[in-house]
Protein backbone atom coordinates (compact mmCIF):
# COMPACT_ATOMS: atom_id res chain seq x y z
CA UNK A 1 0.00 0.00 0.00
CA UNK A 2 1.22 3.62 -0.97
CA UNK A 3 2.25 5.61 2.29
CA UNK A 4 0.00 8.58 2.46
CA UNK A 5 1.09 12.00 3.94
CA UNK A 6 -1.00 14.31 5.84
CA UNK A 7 -0.81 17.39 7.76
CA UNK A 8 -4.18 17.22 10.19
CA UNK A 9 -3.01 17.55 13.29
CA UNK A 10 -3.96 13.83 15.39
CA UNK A 11 -6.71 14.19 17.68
CA UNK A 12 -5.48 11.48 20.12
CA UNK A 13 -1.86 11.40 21.16
CA UNK A 14 -2.35 7.01 20.77
CA UNK A 15 -1.14 6.40 17.76
CA UNK A 16 1.72 9.33 18.05
CA UNK A 17 2.76 7.79 21.42
CA UNK A 18 2.84 4.15 20.37
CA UNK A 19 5.44 5.45 17.40
CA UNK A 20 7.24 7.17 19.62
CA UNK A 21 8.15 4.26 22.45
CA UNK A 22 9.55 2.49 19.56
CA UNK A 23 12.61 5.15 19.63
CA UNK A 24 14.90 5.85 22.25
CA UNK A 25 15.00 9.57 22.43
CA UNK A 26 10.81 9.94 22.12
CA UNK A 27 10.04 6.56 24.61
CA UNK A 28 8.14 6.83 27.60
CA UNK A 29 6.53 10.05 26.73
CA UNK A 30 3.17 10.76 28.62
CA UNK A 31 0.33 10.88 26.50
CA UNK A 32 -1.64 14.07 27.84
CA UNK A 33 1.88 16.27 27.09
CA UNK A 34 2.26 14.17 23.75
CA UNK A 35 -1.02 15.62 23.00
CA UNK A 36 -0.14 19.24 24.56
CA UNK A 37 3.21 19.03 22.29
CA UNK A 38 1.03 18.21 19.05
CA UNK A 39 -1.41 20.99 19.54
CA UNK A 40 1.72 23.37 20.45
CA UNK A 41 3.15 22.53 17.64
CA UNK A 42 2.73 25.12 14.11
CA UNK A 43 2.77 22.28 11.72
CA UNK A 44 2.22 18.36 12.23
CA UNK A 45 3.38 16.09 9.43
CA UNK A 46 2.21 11.87 9.60
CA UNK A 47 2.92 9.25 7.32
CA UNK A 48 0.37 6.36 7.19
CA UNK A 49 0.03 3.08 6.03
CA UNK A 50 -3.76 2.41 5.70
CA UNK A 51 -4.39 2.45 8.90
CA UNK A 52 -1.27 2.51 10.75
CA UNK A 53 0.99 5.56 12.25
CA UNK A 54 4.35 4.85 10.49
CA UNK A 55 5.74 8.30 10.95
CA UNK A 56 5.90 11.84 11.98
CA UNK A 57 7.88 15.25 12.22
CA UNK A 58 6.58 18.51 13.45
CA UNK A 59 7.44 22.11 13.27
CA UNK A 60 7.44 25.32 15.48
CA UNK A 61 8.05 28.38 14.04
CA UNK A 62 7.42 32.31 14.13
CA UNK A 63 6.67 32.40 11.07
CA UNK A 64 9.22 34.71 9.63
CA UNK A 65 12.53 33.96 10.39
CA UNK A 66 12.76 30.28 12.09
CA UNK A 67 11.26 27.17 11.67
CA UNK A 68 12.59 23.78 13.82
CA UNK A 69 11.60 20.30 12.94
CA UNK A 70 11.00 17.97 15.55
CA UNK A 71 10.35 14.31 15.93
CA UNK A 72 11.67 13.42 12.85
CA UNK A 73 10.48 9.44 13.30
CA UNK A 74 9.89 6.62 11.17
CA UNK A 75 9.28 3.09 12.90
CA UNK A 76 11.33 0.83 12.96
CA UNK A 77 9.13 -1.90 10.20
CA UNK A 78 9.15 0.74 8.38
CA UNK A 79 12.79 2.74 7.90
CA UNK A 80 14.90 2.77 4.46
CA UNK A 81 11.52 3.24 2.48
CA UNK A 82 11.71 6.88 1.77
CA UNK A 83 9.48 7.99 4.52
CA UNK A 84 11.58 10.42 6.67
CA UNK A 85 12.59 11.98 3.60
CA UNK A 86 8.86 12.25 2.17
CA UNK A 87 7.75 13.60 6.19
CA UNK A 88 10.81 16.39 5.95
CA UNK A 89 10.05 17.48 2.86
CA UNK A 90 6.27 17.89 3.67
CA UNK A 91 7.42 19.39 6.77
CA UNK A 92 9.92 22.26 5.33
CA UNK A 93 8.27 23.12 1.74
CA UNK A 94 5.46 25.94 3.36
CA UNK A 95 8.80 27.67 4.93
CA UNK A 96 10.63 27.64 1.54
CA UNK A 97 10.75 31.15 -0.53
CA UNK A 98 9.54 32.78 2.07
CA UNK A 99 12.85 34.87 3.26
CA UNK A 100 13.28 32.53 6.34
CA UNK A 101 17.06 33.20 8.00
CA UNK A 102 17.13 29.19 8.26
CA UNK A 103 15.01 26.10 9.16
CA UNK A 104 16.81 24.31 12.17
CA UNK A 105 16.90 20.48 13.58
CA UNK A 106 18.74 18.75 16.19
CA UNK A 107 20.16 15.42 14.55
CA UNK A 108 20.66 12.12 16.85
CA UNK A 109 24.67 11.63 16.68
CA UNK A 110 25.43 9.72 13.65
CA UNK A 111 21.89 10.91 11.65
CA UNK A 112 23.39 14.14 10.13
CA UNK A 113 24.47 12.11 6.73
CA UNK A 114 20.07 11.89 6.61
CA UNK A 115 19.95 15.77 6.87
CA UNK A 116 22.09 16.39 4.26
CA UNK A 117 20.71 14.25 1.56
CA UNK A 118 18.15 16.88 2.14
CA UNK A 119 20.38 20.04 1.56
CA UNK A 120 20.97 20.30 5.98
CA UNK A 121 24.50 21.60 6.55
CA UNK A 122 26.22 21.10 9.84
CA UNK A 123 25.94 24.56 12.26
CA UNK A 124 29.54 24.75 13.69
CA UNK A 125 28.58 26.44 17.01
CA UNK A 126 24.64 25.10 18.02
CA UNK A 127 24.07 25.33 21.86
CA UNK A 128 21.63 23.69 23.93
CA UNK A 129 20.59 23.95 27.21
CA UNK A 130 18.82 20.69 28.97
CA UNK A 131 17.84 20.78 32.87
CA UNK A 132 20.19 17.61 33.31
CA UNK A 133 22.90 19.59 31.70
C1 LIG B 1 16.32 8.85 10.54
C2 LIG B 1 14.98 8.37 9.98
C3 LIG B 1 13.91 9.40 10.26
C4 LIG B 1 15.13 8.17 8.47
O1 LIG B 1 13.87 7.79 7.96
P1 LIG B 1 13.76 6.75 6.78
O2 LIG B 1 12.38 6.72 6.28
O3 LIG B 1 14.34 5.46 7.23
O4 LIG B 1 14.74 7.41 5.71
P2 LIG B 1 14.70 7.31 4.12
O5 LIG B 1 14.25 5.98 3.67
O6 LIG B 1 13.98 8.50 3.60
O7 LIG B 1 16.28 7.43 3.87
C5 LIG B 1 16.79 8.07 2.75
C6 LIG B 1 18.30 8.00 2.82
O8 LIG B 1 18.78 8.67 3.98
C7 LIG B 1 19.93 7.98 4.45
N1 LIG B 1 19.62 7.52 5.81
C8 LIG B 1 18.44 7.03 6.29
N2 LIG B 1 18.52 6.75 7.58
C9 LIG B 1 19.79 7.06 7.94
C10 LIG B 1 20.49 7.01 9.16
N3 LIG B 1 19.93 6.57 10.30
N4 LIG B 1 21.79 7.41 9.18
C11 LIG B 1 22.38 7.85 8.05
N5 LIG B 1 21.74 7.93 6.86
C12 LIG B 1 20.49 7.53 6.80
C13 LIG B 1 20.22 6.84 3.52
O9 LIG B 1 21.15 7.31 2.54
C14 LIG B 1 18.88 6.61 2.90
O10 LIG B 1 18.95 6.12 1.60
P3 LIG B 1 19.11 4.52 1.34
O11 LIG B 1 18.05 3.83 2.15
O12 LIG B 1 18.89 4.42 -0.14
O13 LIG B 1 20.49 4.18 1.78
C15 LIG B 1 14.58 6.99 10.57
O14 LIG B 1 15.66 6.10 10.38
C16 LIG B 1 14.25 7.05 12.05
O15 LIG B 1 13.13 7.31 12.43
N6 LIG B 1 15.26 6.76 12.90
C17 LIG B 1 15.04 6.73 14.34
C18 LIG B 1 14.69 8.10 14.90
C19 LIG B 1 15.71 9.12 14.53
O16 LIG B 1 16.91 8.94 14.73
N7 LIG B 1 15.20 10.24 14.01
C20 LIG B 1 16.02 11.35 13.64
C21 LIG B 1 16.09 12.28 14.78
S1 LIG B 1 17.21 13.57 14.48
Amino acid sequence: MAIQLSTEPPRTPDAVKALWDTIPFAEGRDPEAVMRCLLGSNLVVTAWDGEHLVGTTRVTTDGVYYATLWDVIVHPDHQRRGIGTALVRRAVAPFLGRGFSYIALFSVAGGEAFYERLGFVRHPSGLRLTESS
